[in-house]
């Protein structure tokens, strides 16, 4: 088979990249997808397993640490074009043992890029080749309930170690394209959800203590606000963005559905006690238990998306009703995804001292 483009897909094992390898395979392009991962606490290699086995796709197990192998795969593979998602990801984590994120969020990219820009330089073919760089609408700090939302020119403002990294990458990625002319893209999304979160972050952290019959930590008053975006949707954007985008340019992408955290909690937990009628903590709602604030917890993110949605026509398609009811049936009829990935090394599962898992 004679493929358009190779596309080197970093952080394929994780949550985003899971989800984004099947959209792809699914919308039928004629492309190589090789998937990079260093198969970290959140990266797991079971999500992907039928498509290695079945040779869908190619598997590099590395991390984005060394350089001299990132180099040598791009050039045998011919990567010409990177979907930069590798990175650790959880905010609490980030509080705990900022090093990692240093390491993986900011030498990673830098690595990354090096590496695609000599096979980049290489090239006499290389007019549309691109390095699209996955980032985070929390490298513009927190709003205030009365300020308008996040778009491409809001002022950089990170305030977490995590979003401190995120910001930096996308700085050096930015730096890349000016300095370099390499043909980069930045996108900065809201929260996701859907199939494949790992359990610590906020909605299947809830799903599957509903299920354990555990406590719901929820931090500081509950009324912090994050904008959701179902993970599909977001797939829809990265590879509109990926075919179509202006190179050297940035695209906000959100869900346009603010919700306090107490509210999407409450959502879940009705969603639950419907579905199940033998939930034996019923009304899941009680689970809730407020816990001590995370250290410098952003208030509110949102995003406006009307950049992306006018200039290149991006539809989202996922209500926040519907994609929460196709989240909790993933993680129920996929208990087993859970037990694997929390059971294998209990330690690596617990990710914080503010609630989280514990
Ligand atoms: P995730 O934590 O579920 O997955 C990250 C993946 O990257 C894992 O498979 C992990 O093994 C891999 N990885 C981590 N460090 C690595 C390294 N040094 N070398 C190679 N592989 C490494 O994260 P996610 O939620 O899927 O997020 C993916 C990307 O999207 C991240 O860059 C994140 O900043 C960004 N993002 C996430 C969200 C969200 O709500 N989850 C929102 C906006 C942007
Ligand atoms: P999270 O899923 O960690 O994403 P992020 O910090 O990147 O937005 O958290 C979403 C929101 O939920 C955030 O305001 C913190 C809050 N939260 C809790 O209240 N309890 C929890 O156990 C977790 C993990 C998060």
């Amino acid at each position: 088979m004679t493929f358009n483009r190779n596309i080197l897909i970093t952080g394929g094992a994780g949550f985003i990249g899971t989800n984004l390898i099947f959209y792809l395979l699914n919308s039928c392009s004629r492309d190589r997808l090789v998937v990079l991962d260093a198969l970290t606490y959140a990266g797991n290699l079971e999500n992907i397993k039928s498509l290695i086995d079945s040779g869908r796709i190619s598997f590099v197990h590395t991390d984005l640490s060394d350089i001299k192998y990132l180099e040598s795969i791009i050039r045998d593979y011919n990567i010409t074009h990177v979907m930069h998602l590798a990175a650790e990801s959880h905010v609490d984590r980030s509080v705990t043992s900022p090093i990692d994120f240093i390491n993986s969020n900011i030498t990673g990219t830098f690595n990354l890029l090096e590496a695609f820009r000599a096979n980049w330089e290489r090239s006499d073919l290389n007019t549309n080749w691109r390095f699209l760089h996955v980032s985070t609408d929390e490298v513009f700090g927190s709003l205030n309930s009365s300020e308008s939302p996040f778009i491409e020119t809001s002022p950089y403002q990170p305030n977490s170690p995590y979003a401190a990294t995120k910001a930096s990458s996308d700085h050096i990625v930015r730096a890349w394209h000016e300095t370099y002319n390499l043909p980069v893209l930045i996108t900065n999304c809201s929260n996701n959800y859907g199939p494949f979160q790992f359990p610590e972050k906020l909605i299947p952290l809830t799903i599957n203590n509903i299920l354990l019959g555990k406590v719901i930590p929820l931090y500081g008053n509950g009324k912090n606000i994050r904008d959701w975006l179902y993970v599909e949707d977001h797939c829809s954007a990265l590879e509109l963005i990926l075919n179509s985008g202006v190179v050297g340019s940035r695209y906000c992408i959100g869900g346009n559905n603010e919700m306090q955290n107490y509210q999407i909690i409450k959502e879940i937990c009705e969603i639950m006690d419907d579905k199940f009628e033998t939930l034996h903590t019923k009304p899941s709602i009680n689970l809730v238990k407020f816990v001590k604030d995370r250290p410098g917890h952003d208030f509110r993110y949102a995003i406006n998306s009307e950049k992306l949605i006018n200039e290149l026509g991006w539809i989202p398609k996922v209500n926040i009703r519907q994609g929460l009811e196709k989240t909790v049936s993933w993680y129920t009829s996929n208990y087993d995804w859970i037990n694997n990935i929390t059971s294998i090394d209990f330690t690596k599962y617990i990710s914080n001292q503010y609630g989280g898992i514990l």
